[in-house]
């Protein structure tokens, strides 16, 4: 495929080429909007709740950075929308922090136990 194929480990910058658990290797990047259909088919799927398109497009346009898809065989097969929010932290009582918040993740049955979620 001629590009640099990584193991798991925990930083994304650009588009990233994976091994995954099984040796097969899947893209993570961040989300385009012409991903918008397939991330919500695999809402849909694979989870109980469901958000109308815009969610996915408001969420697109405040957290860019923080929109990951991962494409399996050239294909999306997941998705991760993550932002930050402030609030008390658990671990310095009664301390203002900031907070990593996953709103939603979801990986089609196919591509499970690769590794796409833990990345
Ligand atoms: C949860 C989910 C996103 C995991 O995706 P994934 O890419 O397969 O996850 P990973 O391969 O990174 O697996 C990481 C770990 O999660 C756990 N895990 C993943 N899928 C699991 C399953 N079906 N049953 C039990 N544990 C599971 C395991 O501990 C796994 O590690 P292991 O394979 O070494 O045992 C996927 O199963 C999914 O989309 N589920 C339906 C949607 C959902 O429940 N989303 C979370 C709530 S928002």
């Amino acid at each position: 495929m001629g590009e640099e194929v990584r193991d798991i480990s925990s930083k994304l910058s650009g588009r990233e080429y994976i091994r995954g658990r099984d040796g097969r290797v899947f893209v993570l990047r961040e989300f385009e909007i012409t991903d918008l259909n397939t991330v919500v088919m695999i809402n849909r799927r694979v989870l109980p709740e469901n958000y109308p398109e815009f969610f996915f497009v408001e969420h697109y346009r405040s957290f860019p950075k923080a929109f990951i898809v991962a494409e399996l065989d050239g294909r999306v097969v997941g998705y991760m929308m993550n932002r930050v929010e402030f609030g008390w932290s658990y671990i310095w009582k009664g301390k203002p922090t900031r907070k990593g918040h996953v709103i939603s993740i979801g990986v089609l049955p196919e591509a499970r136990r690769l590794g796409i979620a833990t990345t």
